[in-house]
């Protein structure tokens, strides 16, 4: 008799196609232990016998709350405070300072970040307080100047995020003792972090298979550790939608471990000491190379 809690490879194909088209997480065939350890206990929970009746209940179902608890199981939110380090430097060392030109110039007066995957928030925070600390030593932007925005298609992460708490484990991953001090406070047996900070970060659901053009042009675009769990082409999509929300002259942060090269000729790679990043290039410049110009 078969086990229900093996997954087969007919099934683990029927939940592969389904983890892509919900999510757009594409699994290799050497993931199927992935799929089997992460869904046994919905399958079970959900009174499923195997991973063909999960697939078919979820896919049948009036609400989307099976198809939801799929993408909960199936995402990785592994994330920890100033992560990579050098977007963080980048940000003060050179992207700030040119924006507080501009912003006295009267070229605008807000600065746009997007945090794009954030998992549960450490992302969008470590770029927050890397514009308080900016705020404290220059005076030449004020934190009020800044919209930061965490999207993510998990919503237990999102949770976590918005109410701003972290365990003790958690907490420690990254966080600058001195920061820690500053931004967070002990509430029972969790750190909770300051208004200070969680004034200038909002956050929202989003899926990043659906059109993203309603949150506006951004000035900075944070798409970390996200597209190596997507499809080459579902790679160059996004890489190519991000380029048409980010304002001309606008910069990408991708993971240390992460290169777009191969995906797309829309950015120009910047080297500063301590890491890459990526710059949208004009679209007169594209169409120009694409025409070997
Ligand atoms: C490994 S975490 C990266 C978090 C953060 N960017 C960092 O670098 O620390 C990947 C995040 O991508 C999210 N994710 C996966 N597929 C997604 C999709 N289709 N749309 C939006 N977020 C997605 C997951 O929920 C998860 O929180």
């Amino acid at each position: 008799m078969p086990n229900p809690t093996r997954i087969d490879p007919n099934e683990f194909r029927l939940m592969r196609d389904y983890i892509e088209k919900i999510c757009g997480i594409f699994l290799t065939e050497d993931k199927m232990y992935l799929v089997e350890t992460r869904l046994t206990t919905l399958m079970v929970e959900s009174g499923c016998k195997s991973f063909t009746e999960l697939y078919y209940k979820a896919t049948t179902e009036s609400t989307n709350a099976l198809r939801d608890k799929i993408v909960e199981a199936i995402t990785t939110n592994e994330t920890f405070w100033f992560r990579d380090e050098s977007p963080f430097a980048i940000l003060d060392e050179v992207l700030f300072t040119e924006l507080a030109a501009e912003i006295h110039a009267g070229k605008r007066s807000k600065i746009r970040i997007w945090s794009a995957a954030c998992s549960t928030g450490q992302e969008p925070y470590s770029i927050a307080m890397t514009v308080l600390e900016f705020a404290r030593k220059h005076f030449s932007l004020k934190p009020e100047q800044f919209e930061i925005i965490g999207t993510d298609i998990s919503s237990a992460a999102l949770y976590v995020a918005m109410a701003g708490r972290y365990d003790n484990l958690s907490i420690t991953r990254g966080l600058p003792g001195d920061l820690k001090q500053r931004y967070f406070k002990p509430v029972g047996n969790v750190w909770a972090i300051n208004d200070e900070v969680k004034r200038i970060v909002t956050f929202a659901r989003m899926n990043l298979q659906e059109n993203f053009f309603h949150l506006g042009k951004q000035d900075i675009i944070f798409c970390r550790y996200v597209l190596i769990y997507f499809a080459d082409e579902f790679k160059r999509d996004i890489l190519n939608r991000i380029g048409g929300l980010l304002r001309p002259d606008g910069y990408l942060f991708v993971g240390g471990s992460e290169s777009i090269v191969n995906y797309t000729q829309d950015y120009q790679m910047l080297q500063h000491t301590r890491g890459l990043y990526y710059r949208v290039r004009p679209k007169e410049v594209n169409r120009a190379r694409s025409m070997g110009l």
